[in-house]
Parts: structure tokens; C-alpha cells; sequence
């Protein structure tokens, strides 16, 4: 399965997050301010923060541009102050561009005082275990549909 990672993070938490995943994973966390290609990805993990209680424009943009050959399916990862806002706006985007969403994962970021001191190694957890259950679930789904085949 070719599984890719990207980030995108303006105070450091996202990315954080996105390297410890990819190194969990063995995946090098692309950024997204870089404009990287995604080409052929099974599954795309997205890393993101929350501003102002939106999605940042420039992960909107990123999510405009995504097609199903370069991304079929996307898992999203967020790191916010409160857990409470969603990459709502980015799910819509991709699935009008027949994008499979397969769920987000909400981690502790911070903002100023509040929630200082995350991410923590257990926010790490929260995000690698949360990738590694998307990528067991889709490998399994994959299994059982080569045996429906009689592949
Ligand atoms: C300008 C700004 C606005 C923010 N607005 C919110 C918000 O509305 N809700 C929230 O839960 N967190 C908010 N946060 C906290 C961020 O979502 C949190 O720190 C996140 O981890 C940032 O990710 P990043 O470090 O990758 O940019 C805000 C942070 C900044 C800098």
C-alpha cells in the first residue's frame, strides 16, 4: 500500500506531529508549503491545526487540488487548542473530488496558555495509533476483497 504523509503548520504542532507518525510509519511527513506531489498515494494522511476555528486556506488549497490519482482515500489529523473545531471545510472539499475521508483524529495542540505543554508523547500516541488502526483497517478491507475475488 503506498501511504503518504503531509503537514501543513504555522506555529511547529502539526508538523510535530507529523513527523512523529512519520516516523512511526516509516514515511517521510511532506510539507505542504513545499507544493509536494502526492501521485499515487492508496492513503494520505493530512496533518493540520485549527485557526480561528477553520481549516488553514492554504491546506484548503491543497485539498482543491487533490484528484483520486494522486490520493484515493484520506485520513485526517488534527491538532487543535480546543479538540472541539473539525477540518470540516477540507472533507467536503475532498470528497466533491471523490475522495474517500476515512475519519479525523483530533490531538492537542495549544494556543497561548491554554493546553500549554501539547503536544505531549501521549498526543504522539493518540495520532500514530489512530494512523496505524486506518492502515490495519484498510489492509484488511483490501484482504477481504482479494478473497471475494478468489485472489
Ligand atoms: C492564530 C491562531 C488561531 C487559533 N484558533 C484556534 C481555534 O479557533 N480553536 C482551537 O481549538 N485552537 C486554535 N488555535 C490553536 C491551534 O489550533 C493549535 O495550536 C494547533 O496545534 C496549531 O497547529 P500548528 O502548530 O501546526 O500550526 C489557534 C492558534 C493560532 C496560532
Amino acid at each position: 500500500m503506498n501511504v503518504k504523509l503531509a503537514y501543513y503548520s504555522k506555529t511547529g504542532h502539526s508538523r510535530k506531529i507529523a513527523e512523529a507518525v512519520g516516523k512511526a510509519l516509516s514515511i517521510k511527513p511532506l510539507n505542504i508549503e513545499d507544493n509536494p506531489s502526492v501521485f499515487g498515494a492508496d492513503l494520505l494522511f493530512i496533518v493540520g491545526g485549527i485557526y480561528n476555528g477553520l481549516s488553514a486556506s492554504e491546506m484548503i488549497r491543497f485539498g482543491e487540488k487533490l484528484k483520486p490519482a494522486m490520493a484515493q482515500r484520506v485520513a485526517i489529523i488534527t491538532s487543535s487548542a480546543f479538540r472541539k473545531d473539525t477540518q470540516n471545510r477540507l472533507s467536503m472539499i475532498l470528497k466533491s473530488n471523490y475522495i474517500e475521508v476515512l475519519g479525523e483524529c483530533m490531538v492537542r495542540g495549544a494556543f497561548t496558555v491554554i493546553s500549554m505543554g501539547h503536544p505531549n508523547n501521549q498526543d504522539y500516541s493518540t495520532a500514530i495509533d489512530f494512523a496505524k488502526k486506518t492502515m490495519e483497517e484498510l489492509e484488511g478491507t483490501s484482504a477481504s476483497d482479494d478473497e471475494e475475488r478468489g485472489e
